[in-house]
Formats: C-alpha cells, structure tokens, sequence
C-alpha cells in the first residue's frame, strides 16, 4: 500500500492534483453546463458566441484546430458536429494547419481548442485563420488568455485551474461544451426539438454515470498493478473511441512513461498486429454501435497472438468476457456522449500505472503544462 504525503491544502487530502482533478469531473460536467440549456426546448444557450450568431448561423465549413488532449478532443468534435449540425468539418494539428495553402472565407470558421489559451501553435492557427478572413472561435479554460482575446468569440469551460500537466477533466470539458455548441447550431438547422432534448437529459445524467465510475477506481488501480509491468501498451477503438485511444495512451505515455500507441482498430491488420506478443498488452475499447462486433473480432486475433487484452466496455455486454483477459465496464448514454465515459477508466488507469511505477505524477519529466514557445 503507497503512503502519500499531502503537502498542499489545494489537493484537498488527494494525493495529486491530478487524482483531485479526476474526482472533480462530475462538478466540471456541472460547471460547463451551468445556464447553457433549456431543456424544454432542447437547445443549448452559449453567450460567448450571441455577438457573432448570424456569422455562425451562415456558415458551411469549421475546422478545428488544437494540439494533444485538446486534439483528441477535437477529433471527437468532428463526430459531434458532423451529427448534430449540416457543417463540413476538418480537424488539423495546430502546428500542421500552419502550412496548409488554405482558400477559407467568412463561410468558414476554425475553432481553437486550448486549455491554456496559450500553446504557440494553437495561436499561430488563429493568426494564420484570421489573416485569411474566416471566423475563429475559441473554446478555452484560462479567462482572458491571449487565444480568448484574439479570437472574434468563444466559449470557456468554467472548470477552475487544471495544475495536473497531464489534462483530465478539461478533456471532459472540452466534449461536453463541443456538444453545446453543436447543439447551438443544429437546432438552426435539421435537429429536431426530440434530439436536442435527448442530448441535454443525457448531459444532466453525466455527472452521477461519472460517479458510478469513479466509485470503482479500485478496479483499475489493481489492474495497474499488473499492466504497469509491461514496457509497451496499444490502445485501440473505432469512430470516437479511436480518438478515445488516442487520448487514453497520451495519458500512460506522459505520466507512466511507458510506451503506448493509439490507434483506429481497423489498422491492426495493417500493421500493428506484428507488434503483439504476450508482452504487448492491448486495451481496447467497445460501445454498443455498429462497430461492436469488429472490435470483439480485433480482440480474438489479439488473444490468438497471446496478447493480453484489457477491454472497456458498456454495461450489459454479454460477450467482452469471455473474449477479453481483463474487462471494465462503464453505463451507457447518449453516442455523442459516451466517449466522456469511456475515457474515465483510462485515466484512472494511466494514474495507477505511474503511481505503482513512482514516477513524478502531476508534474512529469520534460513537459510544461502548457507549450508557448516552439
Ligand atoms: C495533455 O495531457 C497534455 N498536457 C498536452 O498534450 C496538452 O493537451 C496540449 O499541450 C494542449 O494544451 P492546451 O489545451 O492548453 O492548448
């Protein structure tokens, strides 16, 4: 059993600011949603994006631009608005977006995803986005940034300081707010009033499914225990859940240290596959869509080469255990929503994998919080 230390009252007796932050998902949840919607009438209200409504309401084209977690979030994003609202949607790194030859124009906006509001490449994005004529909207934590300021509107997240170098309940965040702006926007357009309804009862059920989860870190922190062990991890998914594995192994690589990969599941056959013995452990994760039955298709080939397998799944899948060595499950919602959940295992995870490796949790070897210079 590891004794922690508590040496600063703003961890309010969590070991790490990071472990706190986990734990304060279901008030971030809260916070980002907080005045946004009107249930009745199954629309979001976002007073940051009033002043340029009829801008917005015009457009054919968002790009989303942003850098890390902040990217995964915005591949996320893409689903999102591609569901809810008529836009043409790209999501681009920050820093390759800056090389692009772009035609964009006022039907075009890009969308700066940043906790910090500070990362250099995100705002080289915005100036290169605005020199060319296209509406930039900001979705950022830190009030008063300099992304804040410079981009036409935007929405913050409301969720109070992120110290954690490695970005938890900001991701949470991040989608639950890329869910309110698409709503914004799709009730202008083909959402019907049932829909929008659908998203926001769904939102408000979020923040006691992400107690339920958080209720069982002890589950993850005895499978840490072994998967710690091994020098590499594969994370893979399908649609959102590929952005989720994404996330997933950029939060045990940055804390833990230990090798890991996302990837989109249907590219095992491409390539990863021979990466799998029975030391290359493979998470993968599962939701109750069309992708289910490829995703328990990947596992069995994964088992067939010895590969360990972790699988995150929904409640009430019946066939994950028989197929998978470990398995953790997480209650189901909404589609556009379920990634918020899926994601909360995997960061409980990477968290044990570096407490049981000792690693330096909250501020980890060679990363700042946030990246403002090249
Ligand atoms: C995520 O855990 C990292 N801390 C990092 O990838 C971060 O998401 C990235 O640097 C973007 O930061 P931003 O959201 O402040 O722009």
């Amino acid at each position: 059993q590891i004794d922690w230390k508590v040496e600063d009252e703003g961890l309010k007796g969590f070991p790490h600011f990071m472990l706190k932050e986990i734990y304060d998902q279901p008030e971030t949840v809260r916070n980002a949603c907080r005045g946004r919607m009107i249930v009745s009438e199954g629309v979001s209200v976002l007073g940051g994006l009033q002043s340029k409504m009829e801008e917005i309401k015009n457009l054919r084209k968002l790009i989303i631009v942003s850098c890390g977690t902040s990217y995964h979030a915005g591949l996320i994003g893409r689903y999102i608005f591609e569901n809810l609202t008529d836009l043409n949607i790209e999501v681009e790194l920050a820093s390759e977006f800056r090389y692009r030859r772009l035609r964009l124009d006022e039907t075009t906006a890009v969308l700066a995803i940043s906790q910090s509001g500070e990362t250099i490449d995100t705002l080289a994005a915005i100036r290169e986005a605005r020199r060319k004529g296209a509406l930039t909207i900001g979705l950022v934590n830190v009030v008063g940034s300099t992304i804040a300021r410079e981009t036409d509107c935007g929405v913050y997240c409301h969720a109070g300081p992120e110290i954690g170098v490695a970005s938890t309940k900001i991701f949470v965040s991040q989608l639950v707010i890329l869910n309110l702006m698409a709503l914004l926007i799709g009730r202008y357009q083909s959402v019907s009033l049932n829909e929008g309804v659908a998203v926001i009862k769904a939102l408000q059920n979020l923040p006691d499914q992400i107690s339920d989860i958080l209720a069982q870190a002890s589950q993850l922190e005895e499978l840490a225990k072994t998967y710690q062990k091994y020098p590499n991890c594969l994370f893979i998914g399908r649609q959102m859940h590929t952005a989720v594995a994404l996330e997933g192994a950029l939060k045990l690589k940055e804390i833990s240290y230990i090798h890991a990969e996302g990837y989109a599941a249907g590219e095992m056959k491409h390539g990863p596959i021979s990466l799998i013995d029975e030391n290359f452990p493979t998470i993968a994760l599962l939701s109750n869509d069309a992708s289910y039955d490829k995703m328990i298709n990947n596992i069995q080939e994964i088992r067939a080469r010895s590969g360990p397998v972790f699988a995150i799944t929904y409640t009430g899948d019946a066939q994950a255990e028989k197929v998978a060595d470990d398995i953790f499950r997480v209650p189901e919602t909404h589609e556009l929503l379920q990634p918020i959940l899926s994601v909360i295992p995997l960061q409980l995870f990477a968290y044990y994998c570096a407490r049981f490796r000792g690693t330096e949790i909250d501020k980890p070897r060679n990363l700042a919080k946030s990246v403002t210079v090249e």
